[in-house]
C-alpha cells in the first residue's frame, strides 16, 4: 500500500492522495487578470494526478504583484477572468483547487524572470513598493516605503477582499504566502524588518502582522475550508529568520487553526547560501512537524515517486508539493501511481492510455467500441 496515494483530510476537505501541485507564477496575466495561458496551464496541471492544485501567487493588490505579469485577485475583472478557467477545470478534473494569496512587499515591481527579473524603475513600468521598513532587497536598489498603520490596515483588508473573491470562485483552500522574501516573510525576518513599533523587534512583534493577516483570512473563509501557510523555514543567512523561530510561528498558527504549513526556505536576502540537493528542505518540514504536530508539506527538489513515498511513509511530512517536476512531466502523479501501485482519477477521454500492465491505475473504468 502506498502512503503517498492514501487519503488525507485538511479540515473539511479530503484529498485522495498527498500530492499538491506547488504554486507557480506564470508571469502571463494582464493587469492581474488570467489569460489564455492560464487556461492552458491550469487545465493541464489539473490532470496531473495530484489531489490538489495550488494556483500561483495571486496578489491582493496591484502594487503587491511581483511583476507586471503576475496574477491578482483585487478587481472584478481579475475575478471574472478566472471564472471560465475554473469552470473548465471543474468539468474535467476532480482535483481540489487551492489558491496562494500573496503580497510581494519590497520584492514587487520586478521585471519578469525572462526579462532579467530585476527591480523595475518607475520609467520602465515599475512602481513604488512598500515593506515593513525602508530597506531595499538588494544593496543599491531604491528603497521601499515603510508601511504605516493605514497601509497595514489596507493590505490586511485586501487579503480579506481577495479571500471573499476566492470563496465566490469556489476555491477549496487558501495558502497564505509567508515565504520567499515577500511581504509577510519580510515582517518575520529581522533582515527586512527594522521597525521599532509593535510590529518589529521581538519575535512576538515580528510575527504580529502575519498572524493578524492569517486571522483575518481565516475569519473570511468558510469554516469547513482549510487555510494553510507557506513559510520559509530559514533565510539561510546568519542572524536572519531561522528554524526555531519558524517553529514558534507554526505553534502560534496552530493555536489559530492553521490547516497546514508548507515548508520552503530562503528568498529574503541575496546573501543566502542554500545547500541545494534532492529533498533539501525535507528536514525543515520534518522539524516543524515533530515540534508542533501541524500537518506539513515538504517541497523542493522532490522529483521521484519513491522519494516522495519515503517522505510521507516515514512521517517526515504529511504531503509533498512539486513544482518544476510537474512542469516537466504534467502527468507526474499518474506515473508515480503506476510505480507505487496507487490509483489516480483520469478523464474518460484519456482512459485508453492506461498501460496494459496497470489495469487498475484509473480505478474502475470500462470502455467499448464497435
Ligand atoms: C516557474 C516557477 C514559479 C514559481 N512561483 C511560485 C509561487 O507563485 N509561489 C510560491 O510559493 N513558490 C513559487 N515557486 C516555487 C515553487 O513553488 C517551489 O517551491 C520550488 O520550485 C521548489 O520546488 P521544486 O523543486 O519541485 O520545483 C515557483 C517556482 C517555479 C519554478
Amino acid at each position: 500500500m502506498s502512503t503517498l496515494f492514501s487519503p488525507i483530510t485538511l479540515r473539511g476537505l479530503t484529498l485522495s492522495n498527498r500530492i499538491m501541485v506547488s504554486p507557480m507564477c506564470q508571469y502571463s496575466a494582464e493587469d492581474g487578470s488570467a489569460t489564455d495561458w492560464h487556461f492552458t496551464h491550469i487545465n493541464s496541471l489539473a490532470l496531473s494526478g495530484a489531489a490538489m492544485f495550488c494556483i500561483e501567487a495571486t496578489h491582493v493588490e496591484a502594487t503587491g504583484r511581483i511583476t507586471p505579469g503576475c496574477l491578482g485577485l483585487y478587481s472584478d475583472a481579475n475575478e471574472a477572468a478566472l471564472k471560465p478557467i475554473l469552470a473548465s477545470l471543474r468539468k474535467h478534473s476532480k482535483t481540489a483547487i487551492a489558491m496562494q494569496l500573496a503580497h510581494a512587499g519590497r520584492k514587487a515591481s520586478s521585471a519578469r524572470p525572462w526579462d532579467g527579473g530585476q527591480l523595475l524603475p518607475l520609467e520602465k513600468g515599475g512602481w513604488q513598493t512598500e515593506a515593513p521598513s525602508a530597506v531595499p532587497h538588494k544593496e543599491g536598489e531604491s528603497a521601499p516605503h515603510a508601511i504605516d498603520d493605514a497601509g497595514l490596515k489596507r493590505v490586511r483588508d485586501a487579503f480579506v477582499a481577495a479571500t471573499r473573491r476566492a470563496e465566490r470562485l469556489g476555491i477549496d483552500a487558501i495558502e497564505l504566502h509567508g515565504a520567499h522574501g515577500y511581504l509577510l516573510h519580510q515582517f518575520l525576518s529581522p533582515i527586512a524588518n527594522k521597525r521599532t513599533d509593535q510590529y518589529g523587534g521581538s519575535l512576538e512583534n515580528r510575527m504580529r502582522y502575519p498572524l493578524e493577516v492569517f486571522d483575518a483570512v481565516r475569519a473570511a473563509f468558510p469554516d469547513r475550508k482549510p487555510v494553510g501557510v507557506r513559510v520559509s523555514a530559514t533565510d539561510w543567512v546568519e542572524g536572519g529568520w531561522d528554524l526555531p523561530q519558524t517553529i514558534e510561528f507554526a505553534r502560534a498558527l496552530k493555536t489559530r487553526g492553521v490547516d497546514w504549513i508548507d515548508v520552503s526556505s530562503g528568498g529574503v536576502s541575496p546573501l543566502q547560501k542554500i545547500p541545494l540537493g534532492p529533498g533539501y528542505q525535507v528536514p525543515l518540514a520534518q522539524a516543524v512537524k515533530q515540534a508542533t504536530g501541524v500537518t506539513t508539506m515538504a517541497v523542493g527538489l522532490i522529483t521521484e515517486a519513491k522519494q516522495a513515498e519515503d517522505i510521507v511513509a516515514s512521517g517526515k511530512a504529511d504531503m509533498v508539493t512539486l513544482a518544476r517536476g510537474m512542469l516537466y512531466d504534467p502527468r507526474w502523479g499518474w506515473h508515480a501511481a503506476a510505480e507505487l501501485g496507487g490509483e489516480v482519477g483520469a478523464p474518460p477521454q484519456y482512459w485508453r492510455s492506461q498501460p496494459s500492465t496497470q489495469k487498475a491505475l484509473f480505478g474502475a473504468t470500462s470502455f467499448g467500441a464497435r
